[in-house]
């Protein structure tokens, strides 16, 4: 007894002298209501504050530093000492209007600790942490104070020092096509400044995705790797300080989701859980559906955004399209390029833009009419060219014009380069660029979301700041890009590679809804550049790629050459009263099944990459009790994301209940989709 207690001193002593550096004491600390995940703070010698995460007892995030840098001031960030802290737990559920669940938990501990100089200024600021199951997230908190009101800040100090070896999947920061690259798979410490989410496997099958949320009034957090496997945040520059403040504020939380499973980071509401409740109040007023448009055939180039005679948003197309709409049973219609202001060079120009104003070719108010005698609604597009100043100065005149004629909802868009929208502060004044992620376009996209919210019209944002769930708090921010979409398969170099799908689920998906617009059953692109993906694997889509908008972004004429599979893309739901993550590999390959809201239907979607996969699924996510018809559509013998291959498909049904299991068997670059049809008892 004594001996082995002689032995285990001695390990002890092996491993504080190991070469890791020894930890400073521990201050503070919380533990996530599972006690799995504890945080805990410390100050070293020089009164530097430094945060670490352990899981199941072993380090999963070393000593990683928190302070900041500030532009009017000395830096904030030593000599500070512990003045006081509380703790407190929580656990609530609260509703969804409409999401990928109804009902969210929201079940933490957190931990306030409060930090005050202790020399010069005696300036101060909380940190706030909340440890959940599922992660822990973490915010500062400058409380009005004398020596600090203005705060602007040149960096944020806060790190991420992941604590074991780990495989990273990432999209690089501050590059000039913004959020739409290739997601890379890289050992961590071949990571360079990345955006958020960036998801990690360590070693020992741990997954974290680090991210934000309720980035509100500040800037974008991208993060750059210092050293090893330290990460630091890199915020957004903006003309200036990068985030100009007054005491006090909150900054978004910092946020490090944790799963034992890859599916764990799909399945985790950490992210809303973090954002404010629902600040509209009733938002009956919006309606998840599907929509189809005129967009895809300006993609293919046989159609134009310009005037002339290839203009797509005519009033004969636009006619025509609403009335494929109210037949399949699509509640919107966008029409792209029906505005003034295309003609000529648009991209990243956009002060000719008219957000009122129709082409001659278009009789607006019209159409409108023609599509509420259908049951249809139009879908507005307001692409600003990156004249974001220009769009704002108009967006209350648009806004209420698009109201009055029943049109609900908004694509917005911001094409051009990273780095340069066009701000001006008042008209003839001099024109400043700023960042997409940056502080000034996080108030812009406030700024229309609530214009519209007030008009009751919906925002899907494209090249739009990051997702950090604030559809939490204003349900009308419905859907975003912000990734690769299916555009890419139009006119990409390359198209989205068969992998892109199953890389997305587990990165950007995380951050929120996607507006992909998936369900192009031609299977082709700009001058017949074929699609990689399978014909089942687009239906997929539907339930893999979470948005309560979903377009069907083919040309009508196309989906008339393949009834049998546009028969899904007419029945999937856009709401779900559940979804669950059934398995899934970063990069590889996921299943996802959901249960449609207000009704008794499942539909599930499984998607893989190059590799063909058999996947046996459990039904046992099906009602108990309760028999099913499985309307199968899968990928057909010999498919293959490669030339006619691609197109082998085949409907099939069966019967089953939640006893029975399904063997999904995907091609290569190919996918399934199946709607479980809850039959009459
Ligand atoms: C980029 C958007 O992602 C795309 O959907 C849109 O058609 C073009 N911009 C034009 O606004
Ligand atoms: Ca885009």
């Amino acid at each position: 007894m004594r001996l082995s207690l002689v032995l285990l001193a001695f390990a002890a002593l092996a491993l504080a002298q190991s070469p890791a550096r020894a930890e400073d004491a521990a201050i503070a600390r919380v533990a996530s209501p599972d006690g799995r995940n504890v945080v805990e703070l410390s100050l070293n010698g020089e009164g530097r504050l430094a945060y670490r995460v352990a899981r199941d007892g072993k380090p999963l995030v070393a000593d990683s530093r928190l302070g900041f840098i500030l532009r009017n001031g000395r830096q904030l960030l030593r000599n500070l000492k512990l003045e006081s802290q509380s703790s407190r737990a929580s656990d609530s559920t609260w509703e969804q209007p409409w999401g990928e669940r109804r009902f969210v938990r929201d079940h933490y501990n957190e931990l306030r600790a409060t930090f005050v100089e202790t020399d010069h200024d005696h300036r101060r600021f909380d940190v706030v942490f909340r440890a959940f199951d599922d992660g822990i997230g973490f915010r500062y908190r400058f409380p009005r104070q004398p020596k600090l009101g203005l705060v602007e800040i040149a960096d944020e100090l806060t790190e991420f020092s992941i604590a074991r070896p780990a495989t990273a999947w990432w999209i690089p920061a501050f590059q000039w096509n913004r959020e739409e690259y290739l997601y890379q798979r890289t050992p961590l410490e071949e990571v360079p400044t990345v955006q958020t989410p960036i998801t990690l496997r360590t070693e020992d099958g741990t997954h974290l995705s680090i991210h934000e949320a309720a980035l509100v009034d500040y800037a974008g957090m991208n993060l750059a790797r210092t050293e090893g496997r330290t990460l630091r945040a890199a915020l957004t520059p903006g003309d200036g300080a990068k985030v100009v403040r007054r005491t006090p504020f909150d900054t978004p939380w910092r946020t490090i989701q944790i799963a034992d499973r890859a599916g764990g980071l799909v399945e985790s509401d950490l992210i809303l859980n973090l954002n404010e409740p629902n600040r509209l109040g009733d938002v009956g007023w919006f309606h998840p559906a599907k929509y189809v448009g005129i967009w895809w055939g300006m993609h293919l180039d046989v159609q134009s955004w310009a005037t002339g005679p290839k203009h797509g948003a005519t009033t004969e197309n636009t006619r025509r399209m609403i009335d494929f709409a109210a037949a399949h049973g699509f509640r919107g219609v966008l029409v792209e390029g029906w505005n003034v202001g295309w003609d000529g060079d648009w991209f990243g120009n956009g002060w000719n833009f008219d957000f009122s104003k129709p082409t001659p070719d278009y009789d607006l108010p019209g159409l409108a009419a023609y599509a509420a005698s259908k049951g249809v609604h139009l879908i507005g597009h307001d692409e600003t060219g990156c004249a974001v100043s220009h769009f704002e100065r108009q967006v209350p005149k648009a806004f209420a014009l698009y109201q009055q004629l029943g049109i609900d909802a908004v694509k917005t868009g911001y094409v051009c380069d990273a780095g340069q929208i066009e701000r001006q502060d008042s008209a003839n004044g001099p024109v400043v660029r700023e960042w997409h992620e940056g502080q000034w376009m996080a108030r812009h996209h406030q700024y229309v979301v609530e214009q519209a919210a007030a008009h009751h019209i919906a925002v899907d944002a494209h090249e739009p700041i990051k997702d950090t769930g604030l559809r939490r708090t204003w349900p009308n921010f419905v859907s975003r890009e912000g990734a690769r979409g299916m555009e890419y398969n139009a006119w990409g170099a390359p198209p989205n590679p068969p992998e892109h799908e199953a890389n997305l689920v587990f990165t950007r998906m995380l951050a929120g809804p996607m507006d992909f617009t998936p369900g192009v059953l031609s299977l082709t692109g700009r001058g017949g550049q074929e699609i990689q993906s399978t014909l089942a694997k687009q239906l997929a889509l539907y339930v893999v790629i979470y948005s309560p908008i979903q377009m069907a972004a083919d040309l009508p004429e196309h989906y008339a050459q393949h009834m049998d599979a546009f028969r899904f893309i007419e029945d999937v739901p856009t709401d779900w009263e559940t979804s669950r993550m059934l398995n899934g590999e970063v990069g590889d390959y996921a299943t996802i099944a959901r249960k449609q809201r207000g009704g008794q239907d499942w539909y599930l979607g499984s998607v893989t990459d190059e590799q063909p996969r058999t996947l046996v699924v459990k039904l046992d996510f099906l009602d108990p009790g309760r028999k099913y018809e499985a309307q199968v559509y899968r990928d057909g013998d010999g498919a293959d994301w490669h030339g006619d291959a691609r197109f082998r498909f085949a409907r099939e049904t069966r019967a089953v209940t939640a006893a029975d299991s399904l063997t999904l068997k995907l091609a290569p670059g190919g996918g399934e989709a199946i709607r479980f049809k809850a039959l009459p008892d």
